[in-house]
């Protein structure tokens, strides 16, 4: 199952273990779905694929380590959409998010707004008028300057232009357990994280940031219906390798993520999360290099007007 060996001189990849960093707590959106690729993965390369949790940071520290990695193929990085986003909003990222080797684009996946569930609002103009009187009263959580939710928080807040005070944690598992107990007020994460949350009314929604509902939680409105028709992202998660990895490597692994995502189980695990796999041609190296460049380049400046940066 492992590359050929052409020349002779190189043993074939993968000899041993690969590891997948995931940036971001455990229990959380990238650590479900890095845990409902790693067998599909495993079964493919014929090495076990194992996930390790570095976080901090809005996922940089994890980004970081991957970066720094050795570049042949043993050390991946699960990133999401901030790898674009986090290059216009730390002013020494230790690393270039442009440099990595993208192997392919996974998933996309909607945010929800939720909230704690003794929040008295129904709605979301409720939610907004509620949250309008309180101003920095009104806590906010994200995971981290870089993260998604950080991304959804701040298009939130420059939106509203209301002054909510963010509270920082690394992932959004954490944020869930703060927002049951009633210590967090407010938080944007992700459906593949929420839903199960919002389903059984352990959190409230008030806004899906699709243009349509999702099938997954028909009851829950758009933004645009609740009067945010601006509040619009998807969030998507790559899988990268350090720059310099061979691309025989990459193209292997690539190879490897396609057939994973043509996976059912895979399909079925993460409709049921609100997400989907992406379509084969968008899951190769070539076809994610040009959408990590093109995320990059229209996120800096909407994200440089809303102005909350890192050192
Ligand atoms: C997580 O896995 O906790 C999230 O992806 C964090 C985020 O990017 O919001």
């Amino acid at each position: 199952l492992g590359l050929p060996d052409l020349a002779g001189a190189q043993p074939a990849w993968p000899q041993r273990p690969v590891t997948m960093i995931i940036p971001f707590a455990a229990g959380g959106p990238t650590d479900v779905l890095a845990r409902a690729l790693t067998e599909p993965l495993t079964r493919d390369l014929g090495q076990p694929v194992v996930a390790e949790n570095v976080t901090g940071a809005g996922g940089t520290i994890g980004a970081a380590r991957v970066a720094a990695a050795r570049p042949d193929g043993y050390t991946l990085l699960l990133g999401n959409i901030g790898l674009a986003t986090s290059v216009a909003l730390y002013r020494r990222l230790p690393y270039d998010p442009a440099g990595f080797e993208t192997i392919g684009l996974i998933t996309p996946v909607p945010m929800t707004l939720i909230a704690r569930p003794g929040l008295p609002a129904q709605t979301l103009p409720e939610l907004l008028a509620w949250a309008r009187q309180r101003g920095s009263e009104v806590n906010l959580a994200h995971a981290g300057i870089g993260s998604a939710s950080h991304l959804c928080a701040t298009l939130l807040r420059s939106i509203t232009r209301i002054p909510m005070t963010t509270v920082v944690f690394r992932g959004t598992a954490p944020v869930m357990t703060e927002m049951m107990a009633g210590r967090i007020d407010l938080t944007c994460d992700q459906t593949t994280n929420a839903m199960p949350y919002i389903q059984d009314g352990r959190v409230k929604a008030y806004a899906v940031t699709t243009a349509e509902r999702l099938a997954a939680l028909p009851d829950v409105a758009t933004m645009a219906e609740g009067g945010l028709p601006d509040l619009q992202v998807t969030i998507w998660h790559g899988l990268y390798a350090p720059h310099g990895t061979p691309a025989a490597v990459v193209e292997r692994i690539a190879r490897a993520l396609q057939a994973t995502l043509r996976d059912e189980t895979v399909g079925r695990r993460l409709a049921d999360l609100g997400s989907a796999p992406e379509p084969q041609e968008r899951v190769t190296p070539a076809a994610h290099r040009a959408m990590l460049d093109a995320e990059i380049a229209r996120w800096r400046p909407i994200l440089q007007a809303a102005g909350e940066f890192a050192d």
